[in-house]
Formats: structure tokens, sequence, C-alpha cells
């Protein structure tokens, strides 16, 4: 078994994006579906390098329009990002999650965005230079501010919320609707990424987005040793590797040649706890887990984790040479810790 900080295949990527998040990062985004227990957390342009590369794809590829599936969309906030970017209704975005309290909250149709936070230069005072520029005009010919009751103003990361609240003093919260000439432009609907052939029709789909919610289909938590998975009530499942090629099947099979499928950046999204079925030289021992806290010097969890040698997502995107990469992101691999690249658009290319 090899032991290192992190597996090859991460550290080779080189990185293509290039915008830096200057801002808090906090552990929890922590609104939970009451049933799952499972985070809806979501912001506005999260992960912009990789929203903008996947969007210069679907107009490269699909000049003549598209529809543009966005599965764990949680309330919204991500579908309409998408839409803003691809603006012209020639491309028909629809937000699909599985929960019915994120579907509770879309109903709702009241976004917040507060201080010191990743969507924050979004608020009406705030004066963003270049892309966020570009992006807050985009946003406000989609959304307009709103005044909800305060028994109406849900939000999708509560505990963040709170903390960043208490810590600034001149903390500012606004809300927001989709503007009512927009509204049939923005459709979010209950749906389960796992009955993708089920929804509408046969017909086939220009790209599939899937981000930050893969983790939870398999319960990749990244915070349990083999040892303690033994003893705890685990959610992490012991067949990743099968039901993730069928998770990506499903999905091959849903698109379009060219199409195009879009994952997470978040570190669970792409290092994977191994299943305990494993030969010795499939599995990495992990020293550091995603939460170590370099800060405090100390493993917030657990550390010594074994995970798959190489990702179960990206074997299965890259068999057959179905899939290439054609978009990265950088992300966290430990707390405060460096940034490293992984793939986050990938293209069907057979
Ligand atoms: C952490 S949120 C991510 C939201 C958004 N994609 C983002 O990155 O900001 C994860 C979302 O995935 C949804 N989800 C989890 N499994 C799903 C599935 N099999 N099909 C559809 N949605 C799912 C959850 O309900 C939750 O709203």
């Amino acid at each position: 078994m090899q032991i290192c900080d992190y597996p090859n295949w991460l550290i080779n990527n080189t990185y293509c994006g290039n915008r830096a998040v200057n801002r808090l990062s906090f552990q929890g985004l922590l609104y939970c579906d009451p049933k799952t227990r499972m985070p809806l957390d979501s912001w506005f342009f999260r992960d912009y390098d990789t929203l903008k590369k996947a969007a210069d794809e679907i107009k490269t590829t699909f000049p003549e329009g598209a529809e543009v599936w966005d599965f764990a969309c949680s309330n919204g906030e991500e579908t309409i990002s998408i839409k803003s970017l691809l603006e012209d209704p020639k491309y028909k975005v629809i937000g699909y999650d599985s929960s019915t309290s994120a579907l509770k909250l879309a109903k709702k149709g009241i976004y917040t965005v507060f201080s010191n936070w990743y969507d924050s230069f979004l608020l009406p005072n705030e004066d963003p230079q270049g892309e966020e520029k570009v992006l807050k005009d985009k946003f406000y010919r989609i959304m307009e501010e709103t005044f909800p009751q305060r028994e109406d103003r849900y939000i999708n990361n509560k505990a963040t919320y709170f903390d960043i609240k208490k810590f600034f003093v001149n903390f500012q919260e606004k809300f927001f609707r989709i503007s009512p000439q927009k509204l049939e432009q923005i459709d979010i609907r209950k749906g389960n990424i796992n009955c993708i052939e089920n929804y509408r029709n046969q017909d086939k789909v220009g790209a599939v987005f899937f981000r930050n919610a893969l983790y939870q289909m398999v319960g990749n938590d990244l915070n349990e040793t083999i040892e303690q998975r033994k003893y705890f009530n685990s959610r992490s499942v012991n067949n990743k590797k099968e039901i993730i090629e069928k998770f990506v099947d499903r999905i091959h099979r849903k698109l379009e040649n060219g199409g195009i499928f879009v994952i997470g950046d978040h570190i669970k999204d792409h290092l994977f706890l191994a299943d305990y079925n494993l030969s010795d030289d499939e599995v990495v021992l992990f020293k550091d887990t995603p939460f170590f806290d370099i800060g405090d010097k100390k493993h917030v969890c657990a550390s010594n984790l074994k995970l798959f040698k190489e990702s179960p997502l990206k074997t299965s995107l890259e068999k057959n040479n179905r899939f290439i990469p054609v978009g990265f992101s950088k992300t966290w691999l430990t707390y405060g810790g460096n940034k490293i690249t992984v793939p986050t658009v990938w293209k069907k290319i057979r």
C-alpha cells in the first residue's frame, strides 16, 4: 500500500482557473434536509470558473440551443446562475433536486445574499470590478430586490449566515426574487438523478450538472477511518465503484455527443473513501484528512484514511475514452492548506 499526502493524479493536473476568493472560509453550511440530514448549501455563481467553462462549451458545441439539466440544484441559486450565463432562450435550463425541503425553499422563491460570503459582490452597494461586475449585471437582469416578511426569509445555509452575522458589525443582507417577466425561464422541479432516464422524454440533453452532491449519494464524508466505519453507524456505502459506474453510464446515455457533464469542486466529489473489498494496490493511505486543521495542527475528525488510489468517478468517466476533462477548478485539500486542481467539466466524445 502506498502512503502519501494525496494521490498523484491530483498533484499532476495543471490549474486552468484564475479566480481567487479572498473571503472567509467556514466549516459549516449546514441547512440540512430534516429527513436525510444532508446539507442543501448553495450560493450564486459558486465555483464560477467551472460554470463559465461549462457555459462556453455548451454555447460552442450547441450553437442552435440545447437543454441543460441542473441536478442537485438545491433551491435554485445554481440554476439561476447557469441561466444568467446562458441567457438566450434557446438554452432551456431545468433545475432538479431530490429534497422536499429544497423544493419548499425554491417555491418560496426568496434568495438571500449577505456580507462576507462568496456572492456578496451582488449586494446593491458593492462596486465589483472586472468579471464580478459582468456577473452582477447579468444577475440583475434576472433578479430583483424584494422585501419579504421575517417568516418568509428562508435560507439554505443558516449556520454560516449566523456565524457571519455575529462576527461583523456592518453585516448586511438583502433578499431577491426572480423578476416576474423572467419567471417562466427558471424551472425547478423535484427529481433524482438516479432516475434521469425517466424525465420528460427519451430525448438527449446538452448538459447535466451534478455539483457537490455525489458525495451524498455514496456517503463519502471523508471523516472516517476504515476502523471507525466498522464500529459507527456509517453513511459510507461499500460499493461506491459500482454505484458510480452505473451513475456515469446513465449520464452518458442521456447526453448528446459533445455533451457536457459537470461535477462539483468540493474535495468530497474527487477523493473517495475506499470500499472494504479493495486490494492493497487500489488503496492509498491518506495521512492528513481534508479535515486536518493546519492552524490548530489537529485532525478534526480522522487521520490515516484509506482512499481509492484513483477516483472511481474519474475511472468511470474515462472508460472507453467516452469522456475527456475540459475544465478544472481549484479546491482546498485541508482547511487553510494549499489548493489542488480537480477536473470539474467533462465532455462526452464517444
Ligand atoms: C450541498 S447541495 C449542493 C447544491 C449545488 N449543486 C451547489 O453546488 O451549490 C447538495 C444538493 O444535492 C441534492 N441531492 C443529493 N442527492 C441527489 C440526487 N440523487 N438527485 C438530485 N439531487 C440530489 C441535495 O438535496 C442537495 O440539495
